[in-house]
């Protein structure tokens, strides 16, 4: 069994670099099933979640090559529809981008329902009902989706209930195609949503508007292969951000976008932390004393709730009380139990946390209960007094290239180790 063990107390300095965005390089990966011809994607980060998914393309036929560490040539020209029920679909949230992709591309899909983080129900409701206006017939058991159309999907106006990254993902990859033009409206408008659409359009697909909530796409009758770099992970940026704030060090976060950070870097500010911005890197300083604040997640370009775990983190140590309020998941706080195994005064009324700061935290044996969970847990450890030790390791490991080796790069006191069953 892997964990981690870390000691707090060192503040963090130095530089740190950001790896490519994971949930624009789930995306893309799955669009290039979609484009059909060899594209070359950059800046992939190595985390667990893509090396999932290039298994799945892989076993479905898609040549791959990595062709440098963060390059991969991906060629979906013998792609195989069949049915995706492997134990990796079932595990991942991004698996269900087969099927925007299968469905854009072959007219049909046969998927298996989704995995990912538990934050309570994650239906996919928003998804069937775009598919099922673009002309598809949908039905679903429980264990597939299944996806039929008479020759292809057919352009028409997708209006969301609730903002859905995933679901403008997939109507995305599903209307490429498509005969006519499709509108989605209500789209979300997070950067990663940016990022494919750009990704497609250099593959020849014509799409406009990403990034605001009308996104438009005119059907095309193919697409090309084309080369790619992935924007880099502001919700990685977003953790280095606050483990700097946290322990009191001066960090420089490189290979950023920081507009994309705003809502994160306002934060910060609020909470008595200096963050400067350059062109394509942020300094990180905290001095000391982090005073208390409000938080709402909310869809870009709100807070994002995959910062929130560890921003709660960083409020344990915080001077006097803070309120974080989950706008976005049913649920996200499991991880709270866990730091409070660290000294952290916590508790969950319905969809929000009250923090009241306490002077210090203390190391001890915690779960990671999910990915950003597990990150939590980490910064936590960063400050806590004493050795802090962080099971089930491989979940943070979805998300987050080699965060143990840019930790230690920064100075802290932090290893993986392999324990005995
Ligand atoms: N929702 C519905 N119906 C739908 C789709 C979504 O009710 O058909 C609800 C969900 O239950 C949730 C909310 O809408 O309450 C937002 O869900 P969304 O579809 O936006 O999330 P997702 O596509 O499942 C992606 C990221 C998550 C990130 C969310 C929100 C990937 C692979 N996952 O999930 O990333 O939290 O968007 O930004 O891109 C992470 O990286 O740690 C992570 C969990």
């Amino acid at each position: 069994m892997e964990k981690i063990v870390v000691r707090g107390g060192a503040p963090l300095s130095g530089s740190v670099t950001v790896s490519g965005m994971k949930n624009a390089a789930l995306p893309i990966l799955y669009a290039c099933v979609l484009v059909g011809s060899k594209c070359t994607i950059e800046n992939v980060p190595d985390v667990r979640d893509v090396r999932m998914s290039l298994d799945i393309l892989a076993e479905m036929g898609a040549e791959i090559n990595r062709i440098a560490d963060e390059t991969y040539e991906i060629d979906c020209t013998n792609f195989n529809p069949g049915i995706s029920c492997s134990e990796k679909v079932k595990k991942l949230r991004a698996s269900y981008y087969l099927m925007g992709a299968e469905l854009g591309r072959f007219g049909k899909a046969k998927v298996a329902f989704p995995g990912g983080c538990n934050f309570g129900t994650r239906p996919i409701d928003q998804h069937i009902k775009g598919f099922e206006t673009l002309g598809a017939t949908v039905t679903t058991d429980c264990e597939f989706i299944t996806m039929t159309t008479e020759s292809g999907t057919v352009a028409d106006d997708v209006y969301f209930d609730t903002i859905t990254v995933g679901g403008t993902i997939n109507i995305i990859l599903a209307a490429v195609m498509a005969k006519g033009n499709t509108i989605i409206e209500n789209a979300a408008r997070e950067p990663h949503i940016v990022d494919l659409a750009n990704f497609l359009n250099s593959c020849g697909a014509r799409i406009s508007g990403a990034g605001t909530d009308v996104i438009k796409i005119r059907g095309v009758k193919s697409l090309h292969g084309s080369t790619y770099a992935i924007i880099p992970d502001m919700i990685e940026a977003g953790t280095y951000m606050a483990a700097a704030a946290a322990t009191g060090g001066c960090v420089r976060i490189e290979n950023v976008i920081p507009k994309h950070l705003e809502a994160i870097t306002g934060k910060l500010e609020d909470v008595n932390v200096i963050v400067e911005e350059l062109d394509d890197a942020v300094i990180v300083t905290g001095k000391g004393l982090i005073t208390s604040t409000r938080i709402k997640t909310r869809p870009y370009p709100g807070f994002p709730t995959d910062m929130h775990p560890q921003m709660s983190a960083l409020l344990t140590i915080a001077h006097g009380t803070s309120i974080i309020t989950e706008g976005v998941y049913e649920t996200r706080f499991r991880y709270t139990e866990e730091l409070r195994k660290m000294g952290a005064d916590i508790e969950v009324k319905g969809h929000t946390a009250v923090i009241s700061g306490v002077d210090k935290l203390h190391g001890a044996k915690v779960q990671a209960v999910d990915l950003r969970a597990g990150v939590a847990m980490v910064i936590a450890g960063l400050v806590a007094e004493g050795e802090t030790k962080i099971y089930d390791i491989h979940l943070i490991e979805r998300g987050y290239d080699d965060i143990v080796g840019k930790l230690r790069a920064l100075g802290a006191n932090i290893e993986k180790v392999v324990e005995e069953e």
